[in-house]
């Protein structure tokens, strides 16, 4: 081994999340709701918003920037506190580019090939005609991750895939270099995040892309347009279960308990223990109640930040500021390692 200093890194939690806009109800259950509740963890929380990953395929400039901010502003309005947590878009903190060159000069094409996301996402395409970057797309997240030393990932069952390579990829870069630089910590993915299914077709997930709005809550929808959604969703005509095993084949009803459960904080067992036997015709409104209470105050303050854009973009520089402050050193360790001559004072 050669005698490189052994980078030096705490515990963090790093997710990077997809600036993809139209945030719904599926976005705060599944991801928002559980990484703001993670930065009075104790540990330090880091998001990144994924500009780069985000033009692995054609985006409108303008609605990427508009995304960008609305995704910020959806982290802020459920209670990401810029001085606990430190939110950034990933392309104003450099090293993430630049390690992720280093990482497409150390992953091999026959690992990429294998990835299920690529192989998923050209199916049935020309993947002749998809881009370079959308092929190379998970060893920028190796490097997002790697520069970090992140040691919780909270990501979906979707990306285990991408964390494994990130571990062969440090594996590797150590031994190409003979060191003991990047740390190959098992990331935590976290337990399954609640699946917020379509309010129109239980075995469906909620979608921003879903052609029927009614099928879904925008994060950006006013209580009444929540009430009445919920009112309108689909469900079968028997009455809520006691137990959990009484939702197996009846999906509407699930996502709707589900839903109760993941606003409440409160286990499914507890909400059927209060709700079982009950009719539809009087869970909707209690559930309209919780979702109105719920993400009204988001929506308002979600509107609030969007009239002040200066607002967001002052939070994501200060954000990448502080980026900046842990990935250049460990950026620069890497340079070193592997033979790039480095500044000198002059
Ligand atoms: N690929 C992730 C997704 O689609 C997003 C992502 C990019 C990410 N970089 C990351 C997640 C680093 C966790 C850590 O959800």
């Amino acid at each position: 081994m050669a005698d490189t200093p052994k980078a030096q890194f705490k515990p963090r939690v790093f997710s990077g999340i997809q600036p993809s806009g139209g945030l719904t109800l599926g976005n705060y259950l599944g991801a928002i709701k559980r990484f703001v509740d993670m930065q009075d963890s104790g540990i330090e929380t880091i998001y990144c918003v994924v500009d780069m990953h985000a033009i692995t395929t054609w985006q409108d400039p303008e609605a990427l920037r508009r995304q960008t901010r609305e995704l910020a502003a959806g982290y802020l309005a459920a209670g990401l506190d810029p001085a606990k947590s430190i939110l950034f878009n990933q392309s104003q903190v450099s090293a993430h580019a630049e390690l992720g060159w280093v990482f497409n000069c150390v992953a091999r094409m026959g690992w990429m090939n294998r990835m299920t996301q690529w192989k998923d996402k050209t199916a049935g395409k020309n993947a002749e005609a998809e881009s370079l970057g959308l092929f190379a797309y998970p060893s920028l997240m190796a490097a997002d991750i790697l520069l970090y030393h992140a040691t919780h990932v909270p990501v979906g069952e979707d990306q285990k895939q991408h964390l494994e390579l990130t571990r062969d990829i440090a594996a590797k870069f150590n031994h190409d270099y003979g060191v003991d630089f990047f740390p190959l910590t098992e990331p935590v993915i976290e337990g399954a995040a609640t699946r917020v299914m379509s309010l129109r077709d239980g075995s469906r997930k909620m979608s921003k892309s879903d052609p029927s709005d009614q099928s879904r809550i925008n994060m950006s929808d006013d209580a009444d347009t929540i009430a009445r959604k919920i009112r309108r969703a689909r469900t079968d005509s028997e009455p809520l279960p006691s137990e959990a095993r009484g939702l197996e084949h009846r999906p509407e009803a699930r996502n709707l308990v589900n839903i109760y459960a993941a606003l409440a904080d409160r286990p499914v067992d507890r909400v059927l223990a209060e709700f079982g036997g009950r009719p539809f015709s009087e869970f909707k409104p209690q559930l309209a109640d919780l979702a109105v209470a719920r993400l009204a105050p988001i929506s308002a303050e979600m509107a609030r930040l969007m009239d002040n854009e200066d607002e967001i973009d002052r939070i994501l520089s200060r954000g990448a500021a502080r980026a900046r402050e842990i990935t250049a050193p460990v950026l620069r360790a890497t340079y070193d390692i592997i033979g790039m001559v480095g500044p000198k004072r002059i």
